[in-house]
């Protein structure tokens, strides 16, 4: 990642510890870890794997507009951002308004909106993106995808990281993860064992 993104990051930071001397914010010392840990060289890896999987794949959208899913602090925006520059619009939506807070000062090119995704149609985008698909609700993303446009393409990583309290949807293996998505063409499918922990699986489709 460049080095002003880097510098984005610590003043971020700073501005957080500025906010706590204010404010006496303890909660502020979560926060701080995570940035730290929503930017660090394992979620980098995973969205530039999925990033560029997605690129050797989506060769039917001249600019496509991108949806992400449980964007967290945007980095998964921002690496798509980087690696679809012919993209018409990349939108990163999360649940909680303190993940945009912090990542329209880390990302300030990104556009967050803070919201369940599901709230949105697939409609009105060419490719979705989720690397938090461990923490939807199964039904929901079920049902989002299920009503999609046949030609949309979806980009989604779940994990079977069972010991994180907020993985909720977590599947055994990737033939599990596949099984349950409502995808009628799987157009690539892959592992990666991480940390020496869990394995991360990635799924491309429509
Ligand atoms: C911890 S983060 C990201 C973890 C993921 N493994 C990754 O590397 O990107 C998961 C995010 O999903 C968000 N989230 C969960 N359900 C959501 C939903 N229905 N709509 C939008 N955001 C959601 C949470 O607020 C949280 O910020």
């Amino acid at each position: 990642m460049k080095t002003e993104i880097y510098k984005r990051i610590i003043q971020t930071i700073y501005n957080i510890t500025i906010d706590i001397g204010r404010h006496g914010r303890m909660h502020s010392a979560d926060q701080i870890r995570d940035i730290i840990h929503s930017t660090n060289d394992d979620h980098i890896k995973c969205k530039e794997w999925l990033a560029s999987e997605l690129r050797k794949s989506q060769i039917y959208f001249k600019d496509p507009k991108i949806l992400v899913g449980g964007g967290w602090t945007g980095l998964m925006a921002h690496l798509l951002d980087e690696t679809f520059t012919n993209a018409s619009s990349i939108l990163s939506v999360d649940l909680l308004q303190h993940h945009k807070d912090v990542g329209v000062q880390i990302f300030p090119h990104i556009k967050f909106d803070t919201t369940n995704v599901f709230e949105y149609s697939l409609q009105d985008f060419d490719i979705f993106v989720s690397t938090s698909v461990e923490h939807f609700n199964r039904e929901e993303l079920q049902f989002f995808l299920q009503d999609k446009p046949a030609q949309v393409i979806c980009a989604l990583q779940s994990n079977n990281w069972y010991d994180i309290e907020d993985h909720t949807n977590c599947s055994d293996t990737l033939e599990d993860f596949i099984e349950y998505l409502p995808l009628k063409k799987i157009i690539y499918s892959g592992s990666k064992r991480m940390m020496d922990t869990y394995d991360r699986f990635m799924v491309i489709g429509k």
